[in-house]
Order: C-alpha cells, then structure tokens, then sequence
C-alpha cells in the first residue's frame, strides 16, 4: 500500500512555499492582465471544510501582512461564526445586492484585522430570487466584486456554496485560484479523475479558463488511517502539481467553531494548524506584496469587539 502521507507533516507528497504558487494547469496568457488576488474555495461536496479553511487563511494571510476581505457568497452565512460576529447580526454583502446595498455599507471589521462581507440572513425563496436576479444581471456582483479588486493591496477570500452555484460560475471567471476543497474519503477520490481531466467547470473554451486556476487540497487527512493515506497517494498521484495541499484531521476544529473562533486562532499547536500555515504561505506566495501599514483602507460600517 503506498505511504506517502504516514511520516510526519508537512505531507512529503506536497511541495514546500512557493513551489506551487501557480495553478494546477497554466491558463492560458491574458495579455496586459495581471491575475487579481482573488482565490474561491469551492467543492463538489458539501461539508468538506471550504469555510473553515476559508476563515483560517484569510486571518494567516492578514497576519502575513496582507489586507484581506472574506467574502461569505453562501446562503448558510457561517462565514461570520469563525469571526466572532453575532448570531442575530442579519445585514450582509450577497442579501444586499438585490437592495442596491454598497459594499462597503456591509463590510464588518473584525478583531482579526479581517474585512467580512457576510452573506447575510436568507430564506429559500429570496436566495433562489438571488440566483435568478445574478443569472440575469451579472454585473449585480461582478460589478462591485470590480470595484473591490481594483485595490491592489486587497486579497479577496470567497467562500462558496458546495456544488454549482452562479456565485462560483461568476466568480471563478476572475479569480486567481479556485481552490477545490476535497476529503480523504472514498467519495472525493471518485472526483479526482474528473479534476484530473481539467474538467470541473466543464467542456469548452470559457471552462477551460476557469479549470486553468483550479487547485485541490485534501482535508481531513489521517496519518494513521489507511483509507485516508490510500486517497491521499492517489490525489498526490492523479493531480501532481494541482494538489496543493493536504489538512490533516482534528477534532479540536469543530470545537473551535462552538466557541466561534477560527481555527488560525487556535492556542495549541496543532498539525491542522500547521497544515494550514503552510497552505497559507504557498497562497501568500502567489500575492502581490502586503501594503505599508498605515495606508488608506475602506471603513467598516460595524466592528466585531476583542
Ligand atoms: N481538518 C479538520 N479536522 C476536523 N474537522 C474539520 C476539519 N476541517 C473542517 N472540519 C469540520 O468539518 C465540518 C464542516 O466544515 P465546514 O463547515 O468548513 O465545511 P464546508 O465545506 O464549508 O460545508 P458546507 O458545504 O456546508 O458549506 C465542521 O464541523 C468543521 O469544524
Ligand atoms: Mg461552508
């Protein structure tokens, strides 16, 4: 059985900082248009840990320097749970769209240091309205999604709804990296050929734009577990340089999250953590450098005490 995922971490099957920078398969040159720092974690699969990484790499990545907005596209709205905002707080960045709501009237600063957009609270029926209104008039969230990454100094984190969704679709088109969150189970190693393939936004020349950026990492690995290293070797194996990172499983995570913080935040070291770290520091390489601190940032409308 293979074992490259047994020693100690970081996985042996995973490059250190910087190598994979880049995207698992090189997207086509886009001449005089720089990648925006702008990186999707989506999946397939729900349940998957996209929030939780999400969260975590958004504090790293500002404690790496960066100024960094979450952006929460998913009706759920538990983005804001790993930032410590209140469970009655409703207004949010994707609720407001509809409403003609500016940006940066729903931006939250955090104690991280993290801007949040949360979703904001929904029902059924006004998100399937949602969906509807983006398929029709794009530019609903495209446009201001523009006016954010226009800040070079500003590195855009969204955190997406599991499967399909037009948030994903319209987002993944601006993106640097889609980052496509799988487990270590036999359900994600059934996806893995058809990541392989480039093909998780389908067939045709605007999907193959957007596969270009799509990068994999493996959550919940289990060192000593054989099903999770077996999936583990055959991701390191199927993908190569398009898996770009492997989170190993703790259960100290899920209570984290009952104590609303992210798990960037948590006091005890952990393999998670340091998992995380690393994943951070590859994304981090891949970004423009941190702005001076001190420089002009755009103000919340509502900040989340310490
Ligand atoms: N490395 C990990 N080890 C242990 N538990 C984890 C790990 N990563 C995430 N979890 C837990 O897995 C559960 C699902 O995580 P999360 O909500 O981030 O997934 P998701 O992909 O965003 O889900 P959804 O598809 O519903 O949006 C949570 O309880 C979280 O605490
Ligand atoms: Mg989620």
């Amino acid at each position: 059985m293979p074992s490259s995922a047994r020693s100690a971490r970081p996985w042996p099957g995973i490059a250190p900082p910087g190598r994979r920078a880049g995207p698992a398969h090189d997207p086509p040159p886009r001449s005089g248009v720089h990648p925006v720092p702008l990186i999707c974690f989506a999946s397939p699969k729900g349940g998957v840990g996209k929030t939780t990484l999400c969260a975590a790499i958004a504090v790293l990545l500002r404690q790496q320097g960066h100024r960094v907005l979450a952006l929460d596209c998913d009706p759920q709205n538990a983005l804001r749970l790993h930032f410590g905002v209140p469970f009655d707080y409703e207004p949010g960045f994707m609720t407001g769209l509809a409403q003609g709501v500016g940006w940066r009237e729903a931006l939250v600063e955090t104690a991280s240091g993290v801007l949040l957009l949360p979703h904001g609270a929904t029902d059924m029926r006004s998100a399937l309205g949602l969906a509807q209104a983006l398929d029709q008039a794009p530019a609903l969230l495209t446009a201001p999604l523009q006016e954010m990454l226009a800040d070079p100094a500003l590195v855009v984190l969204a955190d997406l709804p599991p499967g399909p969704s037009t948030a994903l679709h319209l987002l993944a088109a601006l993106a640097q990296t889609v980052l496509v969150i799988l487990l270590a189970d036999a359900a994600s190693a059934a996806l893995l050929p058809q990541l392989a393939a480039g093909s998780f936004f389908g067939r045709g020349t605007v999907a193959a734009l957007r596969n270009a950026r799509v990068q994999v990492v493996l959550n919940q690995v289990e060192a000593e577990d054989p099903l999770s290293t077996a999936v583990f070797d055959c991701a390191d194996q199927t993908l190569g340089l398009g898996l770009v990172g492997a989170v190993a499983r703790d259960r100290r995570i899920p209570r984290a999250l009952a104590e609303r913080q992210s798990l960037a935040a948590m006091p005890e070291e952990s393999p998670a953590l340091e998992d995380v770290r690393h994943l951070a520091g590859c994304l981090g390489a891949g970004l423009p450098a941190p702005r001076p601190a001190g420089a002009a940032e755009a103000g919340p409308c509502f900040q989340v005490a310490s």
